[in-house]
């Protein structure tokens, strides 16, 4: 007996049922479920049987610490965890322009030039396109083990990875399975195409295929484009960001089944494609060594590096009901609560002024260690004096005004000292620990509160 059963998804939404419906009962969509058919599984006999599937005990299984394939891109293989693991895959989202096709590019040439196979399938440009490109980011010679593949269908693309081992796929929203009556980027065919390379990825008994890195677009809301069910299946999320016009470029892990989603990589894109800074020392740092008022500098950890970033704050008096509050690269909700604490804490009144906050650089400032900068940065831009250029504000504000202690204290030290800053204020609650930091050559402040704070530097 041979069983074939049949499905309909919504192309919308992905809701599934067993019979058609003009309407989805999850979205509400109008005719917009597709058929899916389901053919009986390998596994079971003619009668339907399913036979079970193999156990083994866990210390049969050989445990492979498994080899990395590094980039050779030092940037790109800290995110990672040290390289790409062979097998799997690895969604890049970013929004239109920002480089996602130009960093996926230079990877694959980096891996090729090392001798490793890698196809790009290039369902969005065209071959030549894709070869101005690398002409323009690498002057050598194209690598011979790069290869081009340009379609959008992804079967035939996918035969054509064999043996490869590494394959971009640029993007995932672009390219289709041929057999399903749907677009490209629809629910039904991301879901199906991903189900296709998680098969060529990892084709079973422990083999490995190639490593895919897939290019995902996003919404206009920020997320990744299609089902939920892509970021599950993938074993890493990365996302590329930064300030479209500004060169700086963030590399930053979402999600990663090997290794930590903290580390972030840095980028500068320039004429010939995206370079890394290896040193991001005074980047996030406006030029010139004159002080401002309104500007403060923290020490901010990401992953296992720290940097120093300036933050900026503008407070202007205006006449109007609901004073604007705009923060870049702040939260702003964190933003609403500085303001607070600096009001009723420590007599900061903006209640009546518009503020403007950001941190230099495109710098994403998320950490509650970069609070007493930015409250300290508020506070210097309302009584219009500066902060001293060399001094840098490390500490979490609570709701109480007092400053908390974040992790990390010797990273954040140590740049400080490195980058010739000649003070750093920590919260008291550190004085313990000061023994153990590098100091070399930075005073340590400790201050209780944000109080204290404001009245020694900007009384
Ligand atoms: P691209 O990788 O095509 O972005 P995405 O795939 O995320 O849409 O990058 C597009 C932008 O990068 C484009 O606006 C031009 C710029 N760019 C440079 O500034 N220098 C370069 O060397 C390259 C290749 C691109
Ligand atoms: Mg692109």
């Amino acid at each position: 007996m041979t069983k074939v059963r049949t499905r309909f998804f919504c192309d919308a939404c992905g809701y599934e049922t067993v019979k058609w419906m003009g309407r989805c009962p999850g979205c509400e969509a109008y005719d917009s479920m597709v058929e899916a058919v389901q053919e009986p599984a390998a596994s079971e006999d003619a009668a339907g049987h399913q036979a079970a599937a193999p156990l083994k005990s866990l210390g049969e299984i050989a445990s492979t610490e498994r080899e990395r394939i590094p980039t050779g891109w030092g940037e790109v293989d800290r995110v990672l965890g040290g390289g790409i693991v062979p097998g799997s895959l690895t969604l890049l989202g970013g929004e239109p322009g920002i480089g996602k096709s130009t960093l996926l590019l230079s990877a694959g040439l980096r891996l090729a030039s090392a001798g490793r196979r890698c196809v790009y399938i290039a369902a969005e440009e065209s071959a030549p396109q894709v070869r101005m490109r690398a002409d323009r980011i690498s002057e050598n010679n194209p690598p011979p083990e790069f290869f081009v593949c340009e379609t959008s269908d992804l079967p035939a693309a996918l035969k054509a990875t064999a043996g490869a081992a590494v394959v971009v796929l640029d993007s995932i929203q672009t390219v289709r399975v041929p057999t399903l009556r749907s677009i490209s980027g629809s629910v039904l065919q991301i879901r199906e195409s991903v189900f296709r390379i998680q098969e060529a990825a990892k084709p079973g008994d422990g083999a490995n295929g190639p490593a895919f890195l897939l290019v995902g677009h996003i919404t206009k809301g920020g997320e990744i484009a299609g089902p939920k069910i892509l970021e599950h299946m993938v074993d890493c999320v990365l996302a590329f960001e930064g300030d479209r016009r500004m060169g700086l470029r963030f590399l930053r892990a979402q999600k990663n089944r090997f290794g930590s989603t903290d580390e972030i990589g840095v980028f500068e894109m320039g004429g010939k494609g995206l370079e890394e800074i290896t040193d991001p020392g005074a980047l996030f740092r406006s030029a010139g060594p004159d002080a401002h008022p309104g500007v403060a500098v923290s020490s901010l950890v990401e992953g296992s590096r720290a940097f120093l970033v300036e933050i900026q704050a503008l407070t202007q008096e205006v006449s109007l009901a609901m004073p604007r509050r705009v923060a870049t690269g702040v939260d702003p909700r964190r933003l609403l609560s500085i303001l607070a604490v600096l009001d009723k804490r420590a007599g900061v009144r903006l209640g009546t002024s518009d503020v403007f906050l950001t941190a230099v650089g495109g710098f994403l400032a998320r950490e509650p260690a970069a609070d007493l900068a930015v409250a300290m940065a508020i506070a210097s831009a309302a009584r219009n004096r500066p902060l001293p250029a060399t001094t840098a504000f490390v500490g979490e504000v609570t709701l109480t005004g007092e400053l908390r202690l974040p992790p990390s204290l010797d990273r954040r030290v140590g740049e400080a000292a490195r980058l010739g800053f000649g003070e750093i204020v920590l919260p008291d609650s550190a004085r313990g620990r000061a023994g153990r930091l590098a100091a070399g050559g930075v005073d340590i402040i400790y201050s209780r509160s944000i109080v204290q704070c404001v009245e020694k530097y900007v009384r």
